[in-house]
């Protein structure tokens, strides 16, 4: 995506003040891509409201339209779907574009491996580096016939099996993609299929699975974890779902907001489910003065209003097993890390390194040119904070198609002496098209336009 000449990728963000204001971000990524992948496999018409309209959901939209879906935008963020029914997807006449978005991709890659149809499958610069060999292994012990780029990759052709077969399948790394393509491909399987799960990951797919009626069931493993069965041949019931506000995308304004002094910032509406939390108990841990307001329920998830004031953080070692519960969360928890006083330790965190970006290396880098003392690890980064000084700045950061790292250094550039230029804004629009416009509602303004 290029912007028109007139704006400029690159940006820099400035706070002249505090951070005053009342928000309410975007709907949840990870529960807008499964609305409507399951709405598109239920029988009668579904209603989803706030969906995300960033370019990642529409990715999903346009594969499940493209396999005979009915998808329909009835107003802002609230639309209508017309499923197709389990076991009965149709083969898309082109290859299915997935964009940057790797939850588009490993989930769909479920849905056709239990479907007899054909799909080419392709996608950015970003998405063609990153691995599927994770989904590929056990889909194809599904019976799914899958021709990949070399290294496991994008573009790849997935062949559906015709007899497709249940499975029993453990984890080997913490991801909610993988489980989520397994469970989807099981819709469409006679039998059961088992997912167990060492360390539990967001649990979007089973709660939303079961609101649409399907018999799936969880029991605690005895190490920890979790395993997870569904009787497959399912019959989906359509639904009007709502979908939270998401912890992912709030993450920015709220620790723009810890971090610009005398800030005191509202957001709306926020997910809080166990699974994504994990990022509000660490700043809380190093300090962070975040409330809970108005405590409930949207869609089967747990919501609240965040009350966040500007708080002297300090730093911690953040333990390991807390990552898959913030997996997304730590560019900007290393942006938090870098105001705060002393040492902050992540470790156990390799899986950064295959997301949209490496996002251990693009961060690390783009800390080290603004002038924040960091070490990369293998598994991780030390990063040594100022203490709640302003960071030098003075320097040019890459994005590498990466949308939360160019919302982590934005949020960097509010508390930098010299000004920080984010060298690509385009990634934004994946997750959080709003962003720019609902920081300027804060208060911050883009260098150049006042
Ligand atoms: C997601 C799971 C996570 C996360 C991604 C969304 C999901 O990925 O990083 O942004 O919606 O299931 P992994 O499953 O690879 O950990």
């Amino acid at each position: 995506m290029t912007a028109s000449p007139a704006t400029p990728n690159s940006f820099t963000l400035r706070a002249d003040g505090p951070l005053k204001g009342r928000v309410r971000v975007p709907g949840d990524k990870s529960i807008s891509h499964r609305s409507l992948m399951l709405s598109a496999l239920a029988v009668g018409r579904s209603e989803v409201l706030d969906l995300l309209e960033g370019e990642d959901v529409l990715a999903t939209a346009a594969a499940m339209r493209a396999m005979g879906a009915r998808i329909e935008r009835l107003g802002d963020g609230h639309w209508a779907i017309d499923g197709v029914g389990v076991g009965s997807l149709l083969q898309p006449p082109a290859a299915l574009d997935m964009g940057n978005s790797g939850t588009s991709t490993r989930l769909l890659m479920g849905l056709v491996a239990t479907h007899p149809i054909t799909a080419t499958l392709v996608g950015d610069a970003s998405l063609s580096r990153r691995p599927m060999g994770r989904v590929i292994e056990p889909l194809s012990r599904m019976g799914a016939d899958i021709g990949a780029s070399p290294g496991g990759r994008l573009p790849l052709m997935l062949r559906g099996a015709h007899l497709p077969l249940p499975i029993s399948y453990r984890l080997p790394v913490a991801s909610a993609q993988v489980k989520s393509a397994i469970l989807l491909a099981g819709l469409n399987v006679q039998g059961e299929t088992v997912v167990e799960e060492p360390v539990p990951t967001r649990d979007h797919s089973e709660r939303m699975l079961k609101s649409f009626g399907a018999d799936l069931s969880v029991e605690p493993l005895a190490g920890g974890g979790n395993r997870i069965r569904l009787r497959g041949w399912a019959n989906l019931r359509s639904q009007r779902l709502l979908v939270p506000g998401d912890p992912s995308s709030a993450a920015f304004p709220l620790v723009a907001a810890l971090l610009v002094p005398g800030s005191d910032v509202l957001i709306e509406g926020v997910g809080l489910n166990p699974t994504r939390d994990g990022l509000v108990r660490v700043l809380r841990a190093m300090g962070a003065d975040i409330a809970f307001l108005n405590l409930r329920e949207v869609g089967g998830e747990p919501v609240a209003d965040l009350a966040v004031r500007h708080s002297a953080l300090t730093g911690i070692e953040v333990p390991p097993d807390v990552a898959p519960s913030m997996i997304d969360e730590y560019p900007i928890l290393f942006v938090a890390a870098a105001l705060a006083r002393g040492r902050t330790i992540m470790r156990g965190i390799e899986e950064l390194r295959v997301k949209e970006s490496d996002r251990i290396a693009t961060m690390a880098a783009g800390l080290g040119a603004a002038g924040v003392r960091v070490e990369e690890l293998p598994d991780g980064l030390i990063v040594d904070g100022s203490g709640g000084d302003p960071v030098p700045g003075g320097a040019t950061v890459e994005t590498r198609l990466d949308h939360r790292i160019a919302m982590s250094f934005a949020v960097l550039s509010l508390v930098a002496r010299a000004a920080i230029k984010v060298d690509d804004r385009a990634p934004i629009s994946t997750s959080f098209p709003d962003f720019l416009p609902l920081m300027a509602r804060l208060g911050t303004r883009e260098r150049g336009d006042a």
